[in-house]
Order: structure tokens, then sequence, then C-alpha cells
């Protein structure tokens, strides 16, 4: 059965494009996959975070996947911090990776410039992201297209070691679909939607009060002319808006900008569409946010499966390099 493995960071309220560029396919994976899927902490920790917050952003990010549908009876979900095979396995690849392929990161020339504070962690970041994925034998990572370049490093890595000491990792796929894998802000449609604050009414939260979802669709910035065509480079707000459509009705960018004559119409149908997707999510939510307990538990269980598949895969990749394994005491 093909394996198929995924995160996402606890480091801000998630957003839109999470849900239409990675998270619904997860749900979607469930059905012919063996799918494990994972609330990435340690990645959280490439910048200052402040502890209790971390601890409830991890908690309420795992309820979220489980309300938009990931099943704890068909995936195996947990916190990437309970199972420590990932920090090992990510100094190995660390000791795989060039310096300069990891320099060559756009995520990591975005993020440090200009900052105050670069920690060493943000540089070895798609180290620890390859960790992840190679830890699971897995075939296919479901990512939006923000990522493409970190699963090509992942895929360099494992061919690396591989040729350097012997079958030891899967090459994984990315799996980036055509449709909502880079959806744009609201009021900046020429760069992508994010967790971070800096674009709060170009930013729609998955948790946003319903309203407010609305009333953000409808003020998006749209283009000069008047036309419903979609052309991401001459037409980047009406595209995104058809694109957030698409992903949340399963007909083409192209085929729905026929539908509508005017913005108004199209900002409509896209915010009656985008909120009917939130709605069952919200509901659900509510409902496993109100059972702490409960979701502690599903995450332990989750750790528990996740170990017996990466111990072995992490013993493989030990004996192969050479460790002195421990002897009988
Ligand atoms: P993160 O937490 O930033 O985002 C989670 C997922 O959401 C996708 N995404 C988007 N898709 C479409 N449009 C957008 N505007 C948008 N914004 C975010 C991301 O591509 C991602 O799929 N490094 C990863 C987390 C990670 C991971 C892994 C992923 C750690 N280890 C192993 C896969 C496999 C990240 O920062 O995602």
């Amino acid at each position: 059965m093909t394996r198929v493995f995924s995160g996402i960071k606890p480091t801000g309220p998630v957003q839109l494009g999470n849900l239409l560029g990675a998270l619904r396919h997860w749900v979607a994976d469930q059905d012919d996959a063996d799918t494990i899927f994972c609330v990435v902490d340690l990645h959280a920790l490439t910048v200052p975070q402040d502890p209790s917050e971390l601890r409830t952003r991890t908690l309420e990010l795992a309820q979220l996947l489980l309300a938009i549908g990931i099943d704890p009876e068909r995936s195996t979900l947990f916190v990437q911090s309970h199972v420590p095979e990932h920090a090992e396995l990510s100094w190995i690849l660390e000791c795989t990776a060039a310096f300069g392929e990891l320099r060559r990161m756009t995520q990591f020339k975005d993020k440090s410039t200009d900052a105050e504070f670069v920690s060493a962690g943000l540089f070895t970041y798609p180290a620890l992201m390859a960790a992840d994925i190679l830890l699971y034998d897995t075939d296919r990572v479901p990512v939006g297209d923000d990522q493409r370049q970190h699963l090509e490093l992942a895929r360099d890595l494992a061919m690396r070691f591989n040729h350097r000491y012997g079958n030891t990792f899967v090459v994984p796929e990315a799996a980036i679909a055509k449709v909502g894998a880079r959806v744009m802000d609201l009021q900046h449609p020429t760069r992508k939607m994010s967790k971070s604050e800096d674009s709060p009414q170009g930013t729609i939260l998955v948790l946003d009060d319903l309203a407010t979802v609305a009333k953000k669709i409808r003020r998006a910035v749209t283009d000069t002319d008047t036309d419903v065509r979609f052309d991401i480079v001459e037409k980047p707000g009406v595209s995104n808006l058809l694109s957030i459509l698409s992903a949340c009705t399963g007909e083409s960018p192209e085929a729905l900008a026929g539908n509508y004559a005017r913005y108004g119409d199209l900002k409509t149908a896209c915010a009656e569409a985008v909120v009917e997707t939130l709605r069952p999510v919200q509901e659900r939510f509510a409902e496993y946010n109100a059972d702490p307990a409960g979701t502690a538990a599903i995450l332990a269980r989750g750790a528990a499966r996740a170990r017996e598949i990466a111990g072995p895969v992490l013993s493989r990749a030990r004996t192969n390099l050479g460790l002195l394994e421990t002897g009988p005491t």
C-alpha cells in the first residue's frame, strides 16, 4: 500500500492556503493509502516561541486536523517531538546535506533576510523535514507549492545516502495539486497567503468568524478591467478567487470563469463556497476542543504507531552508516 506522509507547523492559526493546498488532500489520501500526519512542533522552534502558546497551538492544531476529517482509525496522527527518532535522523541528514545546498533554499533566504536573530535550526530545517519524510518509507508527500524545493532536497538526500551507504531510504515523490497549491493573499494577490500576521485582511483563517470570512472575500483586491478570466499573470486577484472557488467546488477555474459576468458575482459565489467549506470544520473543531484528554489519547496512540515504523528505519540507517550497535549489558 502506498505510504503518504505530511506535516504542518504549529506556528500560527491555520489559514485557507493550508487547507486548500495540503490538508484537504490529506483527508482524501486516507481512502487509498497508509497515511501518517504530523504536527511538526520541533520545526516551530526555529524561531523563539512562547512555551505556553506553543503547547496550546500544538494541541489545537491536532484538533483542527481531526475536525477537517483526519480519522485516527485510518491515519496515524502524532506530534513530532513525541517521536525522538526525528531528531536523531535529522542529525544524520545534516551530515548528508551540503552547506551550499541548504544555503540555496529560498525559504531560508526569505526568512533570514532582515531577521534580527537567525537560528542555526532555521538553516538546517530542511534536513529535519527530510528526516520526517524518510523515517516512514514514504512514497508520496502531499504539500503546497512552497514546499517543492524542500521535497527536492529530501529526494536528493535519500538518493545520496543510498548511494554512499547502500539502499536505506525510499525516495519520496512530492504530490502538488494543480489547483489550490498556491493560494494567494486577498489583498496582495502576487504573494502567497500565510499564517504570519502582517496581512489580516488578506488572510482567511480556518477558524475566522464566518461573517468575517465573507467580508474578507468581498473586499478582496481584484484587477483593473472588469473581465472574469483565469489568467494568473494578467489577472492575479480574479484568478486567485477562481482558484479558491475551484478548490472548494471541484470545477476547473477556467470553466468557472464563464459563469460570472461581474466581479461581484464571483466574489459572492466564492464567499459562499468558502463559508460552506469552513462551517462543518468549525463545528467539529468545537467538539474536539472540548475534549483535550481525548485528543491527547489519540496523539499518544499515534506516536506509539509512528515509533513502530520509525524505529526500524532509523536502525537500518544506523547500521548502514557503521554506528556501533549497543551490546548486551
Ligand atoms: P506549513 O506548516 O507552512 O504549511 C502546511 C502546508 O500548507 C501548505 N501551504 C499552502 N498551500 C497553498 N497555498 C498557500 N498559501 C499555502 N500556505 C501553506 C504548505 O505547502 C504545507 O504543505 N515545512 C513544512 C512542514 C513540514 C513538512 C514536513 C511537510 C515539516 N516536515 C514533512 C511535509 C513533509 C511547512 O512549513 O508547512
